[in-house]
């Protein structure tokens, strides 16, 4: 059996290079990633989806740095061989490019990603180029941008009329340029997705982007059933495990209740006898 080894830029440039899909999901603490780290997923995201899934808040504007490294951290040490990406939170990279370059590199000094990523396009080129000169590996994100969805004017597919697809591969190019190490398309039409991943050098990674992007990305949550709030069109639902857990903390309000639970097999029995003399 080959020998797994610990994904790195060269080898995801490798695999858009031969034609084989690129893997990612996202994970927020160490025992899913550990569980997907050892099903062989190319790259973990810490996603700011976070604040959403996990933080239950309304949308992802609210996630603070210190949530993110937190998360990124137990997630880091759940991880032996995917690349790990941090998700930077709003406004941790949009006021100067000094600052960006700073938390970005929190990321990688106190939590160990292998990379970040950001959102926006050509207007974040010039941040991108900063981080990268200094060694910190950069993954963009295009289409649509939940962090600003509401100046988008709502999750809309971005990318439909000729304009706004020009807008979309300009934005592809300027990031490709500043030297993006990979590049999220997040709600995308098939065939503009095609024609970024055909005209940049990194790969892209689809979600909500059709098949022809040089990977794909979900998030897990949605992946498992796990999240209830709504599905998008592009999620597929690989389990369904919102019903078996609700299942299982019922049956065990139930027996608790009715004390079946704990049963001899889950007890340190003790025999009468070895207490006598207990005072
Ligand atoms: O935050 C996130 O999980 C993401 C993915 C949807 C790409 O940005």
């Amino acid at each position: 059996m080959e020998q797994r080894s610990k994904a790195t830029i060269p080898y995801l440039m490798d695999k858009k290079r031969t034609g084989k899909k690129i893997t990612m999901l996202t994970a927020y603490d160490y025992s899913m990633a550990f569980i997907m780290d050892q099903a062989g997923i190319d790259t973990i995201l810490v996603g700011d989806s976070l604040g959403m899934v996990v933080l239950g808040y309304n949308s992802t504007v609210p996630v603070t740095m210190e949530e993110m490294i937190h998360h990124c951290k137990a997630v880091r040490r759940g991880t032996e061989y995917a690349f790990l990406i941090g998700d930077m939170p709003f406004m941790s990279y949009q006021t100067s490019v000094e600052e960006a370059v700073r938390n970005a590199g929190r990321f990688l000094k106190e939590a160990g990603c292998d990379a970040v990523k950001l959102e926006g396009g050509q207007e974040m080129a010039e941040t991108v180029a900063a981080m990268v000169r200094i060694g910190i590996p950069v993954v963009g994100h295009i289409g649509l941008t939940p962090q600003t969805a509401t100046s988008l004017g709502g999750f809309k597919v971005q990318g439909k009329d000729l304009t706004s697809a020009q807008k979309q591969l300009d934005s592809a190019r300027a990031l490709d340029q500043a030297g993006t190490c990979m590049l999220v398309l997040e709600c995308v039409p098939d065939k503009l997705a095609k024609k970024i991943t055909e005209s940049v050098r990194m790969p892209t990674i689809g979600i909500g982007a059709g098949v022809d992007c040089d990977g794909q990305v979900l998030v897990s949550n949605d992946l498992l059933g796990l999240f209830k709030k709504f599905t998008p069109k592009f999620v597929k639902k690989y389990a369904d495990l919102f019903p078996s857990i609700d299942e299982a903390f019922r049956t065990y309000i139930e027996e608790v209740a009715a004390g079946t639970f704990p049963a001899v097999e889950h007890t340190f029995v003790m025999k009468e006898h070895d207490l006598e003399g207990l005072k």
